[in-house]
């Protein structure tokens, strides 16, 4: 939701600041917009509707617009429509106050009543004016000083920020402020950067400081000073980030989702390699003791969007495996439940950007209640890795398409591990089991390889959908839980209006919906359900549906009822869910890009939620 960048160094600004847009466009792309000051001379601010292409014509990559020091914003609208004028920077009228945001001020309301009072007046409908106005009060009223105003305004503004100021008075120099929006901030010889995620700063610096809640920032060339709340200087550490700045480019792919996907093998192999050690999982990077597992006796898994696809998944494998009882919450649900939570219970969030707002809510939640929390995220130092007590991190690297792909696959393969080292702690699992699912999750790698070298099956087939209106995906257990995913990613990438069901489901309901040419997509890898399935299968054939399925390798009896079957090697059934989910992957990015829509960003969606 909205990426912001500030550059304070010796080299031009802007062409730093459209560079680091470039990587945040994921987070926000309906306007864009920077502010860039030449040594004391008036800042200059331009902004526009529209990609961030837009404003990099304008500027020719920022390369028509001099100064060393300034801010830039790319937005996902919130308080107003996207416009030029909504757009940030926002500044107060005489510019002596110019910043960027990302975040929901949540009384902005009533702050604005208190400033017109003062005579201040508002040119946009947006929060963010009024923090910045606010800034601009404190200022002028008090002493001139930055960190006093803006910790004012701090103390003022109910909501989540992250904010990036400059100062008239203070040519060469970037504030930040930050509550409960993600904001990073690096540092390099005579350069200072900040930003909403490593992607934007990562081919400049790795060198790192995480900026915490309630604190401030002043960023000089090469030279960062933090403050708390009282405006005392507080020392951070410095943290290195080990991500490969390749990983955050393209690689000569068309898109980053294609190449995410085709990254899986590898990031999937990284995460089982962090904590799989000659045959045995170790759970000391997790800090989650075998005797703190025997005493669990319920698991609370608490997600949103294709996290939560992957905590139903794990709630069949976790309930095979052991005897604890696992309950699948969304997110944006739990927070707000009156559930008594069992007092002998994990609560396990999962998060690919570590900062989406309503799982951050429930993992608060939780910690409030006492619970035991542990947080699968892939973004190191985001907020809920930073706030869960146990943390397993998935090695997908920097993800920047829009629609999860590899991090979801991560999650997956996380969750596994975490389900047979319960079983083991509580000695639910005999040891060869034991040693014969270890292995099998070791093929997965090696198996999702194999489907990706089929993709071109299903480009052929996905030409077949693109004038699709409507779509059903069918599945039992873990089946149900891929088709949940398959059926996201169709719809958040091809705009096709897509619908996934237990297909056991069907006859209550959603079979009154099928008709001639309706497209059924079924899942069908445990073995134990193929048959249930397939009569699923036949029921909605018969009554007209065109239907692909997703099966294993030797099930070719399916060929008889779907009119398009895409194989996917043999693998436990527990497992299974890792490799079916690629074909329905590669079927969503193809049909987007057969539709011509932006496969990685697509319209109203944003990458990180951090707003309710
Ligand atoms: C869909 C997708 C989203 C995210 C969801 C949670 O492709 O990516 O549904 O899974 O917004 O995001 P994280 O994992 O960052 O908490």
């Amino acid at each position: 939701m909205c990426g912001i960048v500030g550059y304070v160094g010796t080299q031009q600004a802007a062409p730093i600041l459209i560079d680091g847009l470039s990587k945040l466009e994921y987070r926000g792309y309906d306007s864009a917009g920077i502010a860039v000051r030449d040594g004391e001379n008036e800042p200059e601010i331009i902004k526009e509707k529209g990609k961030l292409k837009v404003l990099a014509e304008m500027t020719n990559n920022g390369k028509a617009v001099v100064g060393c020091c300034g801010i830039g914003h790319t937005r996902w609208a919130t308080h107003g429509e996207p416009s030029a004028v909504n757009a940030h920077p926002h500044a107060s009228d005489d510019l002596n106050v110019i910043a960027v945001h990302n975040g929901i001020i949540e009384n902005y309301q009533e702050l604005r009543e208190k400033l017109e009072k003062h005579g201040y007046v508002f040119k946009s409908q947006t929060d963010t004016e009024v923090a910045v106005k606010l800034i601009d009060y404190y200022y002028k009223k008090y002493a001139p000083l930055p960190v006093e105003a803006i910790a004012r305004s701090m103390v003022r503004i109910r909501g989540s920020y992250a904010l990036c100021i400059m100062f008239k008075d203070y040519p060469g120099e970037v504030y930040c402020a930050r509550k409960d929006s993600p904001m990073i901030i690096g540092i390099a010889n005579g350069e200072s950067y900040v930003a909403s995620d490593v992607p934007a700063i990562l081919k400049y610096t790795r060198n790192v400081y995480y900026i915490g809640n309630m604190e401030i920032a002043k960023l000089e060339q090469g030279n960062v000073t933090f403050f708390n709340i009282d405006s005392e200087v507080i020392e951070k550490p410095l943290t290195e980030i080990r991500w490969d700045a390749e990983a955050a480019e393209k690689g000569g792919y068309e898109h980053f989702m294609l190449k995410e996907i085709h990254e899986q093998p590898k990031v999937v192999r990284d995460t089982i390699n962090s904590v799989v050690h000659e045959g045995v999982v170790h759970f000391d990077s997790v800090n989650l003791t075998d005797d703190e597992m025997k005493e669990i006796e319920q698991i609370y898994i608490v997600a949103c969007g294709s996290a939560y696809h992957v905590g139903v998944a794990l709630q069949y494998v976790i309930e095979e495996l052991t005897s604890l009882q696992v309950r699948v919450e969304l997110a944006s649900e739990f927070r707000y439940r009156k559930m008594q939570l069992h007092k002998k219970s994990l609560v396990i969030v999962i998060s690919q950007s570590g900062e989406t707002a309503d799982t951050l809510a429930a993992l608060r939640e939780a910690r409030d209640n006492g619970i035991k929390t542990l947080g699968i995220v892939n973004v190191v130092g985001s907020t809920i890795a930073r706030e869960a007590e146990n943390v397993f991190y998935t090695l997908a690297g920097p993800e920047i398409s829009v629609a999860t792909t590899k991090a979801y696959s991560c999650q997956l393969v996380a969750g596994y591990l975490l389900a047979l080292q319960f079983a083991k702690a509580r000695g639910e699992i005999e040891e060869a089991r034991y040693q014969e699912l270890i292995e099998e999750i070791f093929t997965i790698p090696d198996k999702i390889e194999r489907i990706l070298e089929d993709k071109e099956r299903i480009q052929w087939y996905s030409n077949k959908l693109v004038n699709v209106t409507d779509s059903f995906f069918i599945g039992r257990g873990i089946d149900y839980a891929i088709g949940m995913e398959g059926s996201l990613k169709l719809k958040e990438i091809s705009y096709i209006h897509s619908e996934a069901y237990a297909a056991g489901e069907l006859k209550h309901g959603p079979i009154s919906l099928i008709e001639d040419g309706t497209i059924v997509i079924s899942v069908v890898t445990q073995s134990n359900l193929v048959e249930k399935t397939i009569s699923n299968m036949v029921e909605v054939k018969s009554r007209g549906a065109k239907v692909m399925a997703v099966t294993t390798m030797g099930n070719y009896y399916l060929e008889d009822t779907a009119e398009f079957t895409c194989y996917v090697p043999k693998i436990d059934n527990l497992f299974a869910g890792s490799l079916s989910v690629i074909p329905l992957q590669l079927l969503s990015y193809y049909v987007s890009i057969g539709k011509g829509y932006d496969v990685d960003k697509p319209r109203n969606l944003a990458k990180s939620v951090t707003v309710e």
